[in-house]
């Protein structure tokens, strides 16, 4: 297999991660070796198992709707095909994790930038960088999703405006992305499902935030959101529960300008933090929890 190009190590929201070469490549797919593809559908036949009780039905639609499978990792243009035609959203091939200000121009265009490389044998369980399963398997199934769909483009936009806003506002609306896109539940008529992609494409992670005592599990609410630190060093204290994605939608269409101004003003929660008055679906026991070392 190639090697994706680092070009710089970066501090970021995420912990210190490299940066790659922010051009979009082609995905050379026929330099994939069987290994590669071994790893696509190991990955991908321990989550189809785990999925069906725990994933929400949009991200499942989505995942029979491109027709992913065992057959190795899929071609991107056989995807855009698909893609494109349900919702104009297009994936874009990336050597990595990007700098904050071209990852959102993607969004903002409706490009989905993907790793085109995918993890080691011996990395099935833990990656500290997105690679193809992450960014492929964990979020662009709901791509397919219309309001799903138009949310990713308004963060983009939205995070394009925070960028020229100033650090603190570009993590107020980081954190809004790691609780709702990364690591979001949902409430349905047969109870909490996963639509967050870092808990799609983990398998301990599906287990551990739907049947964990350890974390809470609280009502979506925007400014709180935005106010709570993370961790990135282990599974979510906290998951966030929206009830539709229309809710996340509409929740999330007005000008955050001025929340900004006052998160300004507001110390942040801890991660493992519940607060009076919100809506918990589980106040958790905290067990296992490492002490504080929220991002
Ligand atoms: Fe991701």
């Amino acid at each position: 297999m190639q090697t994706p190009r680092r070009v710089e190590h970066q501090q970021t929201d995420r912990g210190y991660v490299p940066v790659y070469a922010t051009g979009v490549v082609e995905q050379p797919w026929a330099s994939y070796s069987p290994t590669d593809h071994a790893v696509w559908r190991t990955l991908f036949e321990r989550q189809r198992e785990l999925l069906p009780q725990r994933a929400c039905r949009e991200f499942l639609d989505g995942v029979a709707h491109f027709g992913l499978g065992e057959a190795g990792i899929p071609k991107f243009e056989d995807l855009n095909r698909v893609l494109g035609r349900a919702t104009g959203w297009e994936l874009v091939a990336v050597e990595g994790l990007l700098p904050d200000e071209v990852f959102f121009d993607h969004l903002a265009h409706r490009r989905f930038p993907v790793s085109w490389w995918i993890r080691k044998p011996e990395q099935l369980d833990y990656l500290a960088e997105p690679d193809l399963f992450h960014d492929l398997f964990g979020h662009v199934p709901l791509l397919l999703n219309p309001v799903f769909a138009d949310y990713m483009q308004a963060y983009g936009r939205g995070g394009m405006k925070a960028f020229a806003i100033g650090p603190q506002a570009l993590m107020n609306l980081t954190r809004l992305y790691w609780y709702t896109v990364e690591f979001g539940l949902i409430a349905t008529g047969a109870g909490l499902r996963i639509y967050g992609a870092g808990i799609l494409s983990s398998k301990g992670e599906s287990i551990y935030c739907l049947d964990s005592a350890a974390p809470n599990r609280i009502g979506f609410d925007l400014e709180r959101v935005m106010n709570t630190r993370y961790r990135i060093d282990s599974y979510q204290q906290t998951y966030f529960v929206i009830d539709s994605f229309e809710q996340l939608f509409e929740a999330t269409r007005p000008d955050f300008t001025p929340i900004y101004a006052r998160l300004k003003t507001r110390p942040p929660h801890a991660a493992a933090d519940v607060l009076a008055d919100e809506r918990v679906f589980q106040h958790g026991t905290r067990e296992g929890f490492a002490a504080n070392a929220d991002t």
